[in-house]
């Protein structure tokens, strides 16, 4: 596995983890649709929501950067190596083809 994808995995249970601890230890809370209050599990911990808060920012911008790495490899396998690997991610396909 390339280090984009290692990166692209953590981040989809990195992001979303350090994003809930940030509002809920922040004491923001989440509320969906206007209509339901999240019950606060954590407590208002002013510590563990800036560690969360800067987590969750770095870790976007980790996710940014491994994005465009995985686009730029796409593209030079597409364009350039000609292997078909855009074929391959795609759904109903494969590995070995
Ligand atoms: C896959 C899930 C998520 C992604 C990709 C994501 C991505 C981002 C990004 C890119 C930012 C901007 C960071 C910056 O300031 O540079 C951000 C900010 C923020 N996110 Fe998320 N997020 C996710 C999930 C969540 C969740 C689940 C929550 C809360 C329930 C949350 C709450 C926030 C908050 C409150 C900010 C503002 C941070 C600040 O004070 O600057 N996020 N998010």
């Amino acid at each position: 596995m390339h280090r984009a994808e290692q990166v692209l995995y953590a981040a989809m249970f990195v992001m979303p983890i350090s994003g809930y601890l940030y509002v809920m230890a922040g004491g923001y809370g989440v509320n969906l649709f206007g209509a339901v209050e999240l019950s606060n599990p954590i407590g208002e911990r002013e510590s563990l929501a800036i560690v969360a808060k800067w987590t969750h920012i770095l870790s976007g911008y980790a996710l940014l950067l491994a994005l465009a790495g995985h686009v730029g490899l796409v593209l030079r396998h597409q364009l350039i190596l000609k292997d078909g690997l855009l074929h391959r991610m795609l759904p109903g396909r494969r590995a070995d083809r």
